[in-house]
């Protein structure tokens, strides 16, 4: 499938996980894709991989999602380079584990400003392009955790609320311009990241006890939903947060 020949993409946080899953399905499917990301040489590397591996153009960009001049030199960035801008992905997230007592204020904006903020800014830097040109596809990533609560996550569970709700609005305000906007919401997804924050018996009994389907999530199959979400496949699916858990929030 060769869904996005011709189309150019944006995916904040694409260096590592799934936002370089996401470039590589991108990628292989066809499109262009600026790739940014706050570590300039870990993106600068996914670039190079990703584009010797699917001979897609990857251009990559060090950016800082939280900072409104940083998204605005992203979407010049990207016209520049690719000519347009078609779909973006508001990929980029942290998250730490604190317990309520235990958070100090700079964790809290630090994870409110790149997992929250971050999405606001970079969509409002491309949303009057879009609308200029009445059309664009904008996906945010979300989480099980925007959805339900978990324990000493309540700064992270905060931000992906917002997330689930900010997408929801600009549904609203964007669907007249022809600007789809979806969010999808992982569970566990086997990434460094997410897996390097808690021992493997904690993950052993988490699936064993939480997940349905007994394993963890890859990376790409978070790649393949938000793929099929910026398709013309969900050209009426708009304003959704869509759950891709391995089952975890069936009970
Ligand atoms: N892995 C999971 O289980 C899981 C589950 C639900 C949601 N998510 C969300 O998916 C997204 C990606 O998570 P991941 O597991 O792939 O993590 P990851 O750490 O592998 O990837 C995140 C990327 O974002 C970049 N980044 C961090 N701060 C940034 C900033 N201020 N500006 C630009 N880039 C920045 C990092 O350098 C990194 O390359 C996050 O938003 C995360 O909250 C992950």
């Amino acid at each position: 499938m060769r869904r996005f020949e011709g189309k150019r993409v944006i995916v904040t946080g694409g260096a590592s996980g799934i936002g370089k899953a996401t470039v590589a399905r991108f990628a292989a499917e066809g499109a262009a894709v600026v790739l940014t990301d706050i570590d300039g040489a870990a993106a600068s590397a996914a670039a190079t991989q990703i584009a010797r591996e699917t001979g897609a153009t990857i251009h990559s960009f060090t950016a800082d999602v939280s900072v409104k001049a940083d998204d605005l030199a992203t979407r010049q960035f990207a016209l520049e380079k690719m000519g347009d801008i078609d779909i973006l992905v508001n990929n980029a997230g942290i998250f730490y584990e604190d317990r309520f007592e235990d958070i100090t204020e700079a964790r809290w904006d630090a994870i409110l400003a790149v997992d929250l903020k971050g999405s606001f800014l970079m969509s409002q830097a491309v949303v009057p392009y879009f609308k200029g040109k009445r059309s664009g596809v904008i996906i945010n990533m979300a989480s099980t955790n925007g959805l339900v609560g978990e324990r000493n996550y309540s700064h992270y569970n905060a931000a992906k609320a917002g997330v689930v709700l900010l997408t929801k609005t600009l549904a609203l305000e964007l669907g007249p311009f022809n600007i789809r906007v979806n969010c999808v919401c992982p569970g566990y997804i086997a990434t460094d990241s997410a897996v390097g924050i808690n021992t493997p018996e904690f993950i052993k009994d988490y699936i064993e006890h939480k997940i349905p389907l007994r394993r963890l999530g890859k990376a790409e199959e978070v790649a393949s939903v938000i793929a099929f979400l910026a398709s013309d496949d969900a050209s009426f699916v708009h304003g959704d947060a869509i759950v891709i858990d391995g089952g975890q929030l069936a009970e």
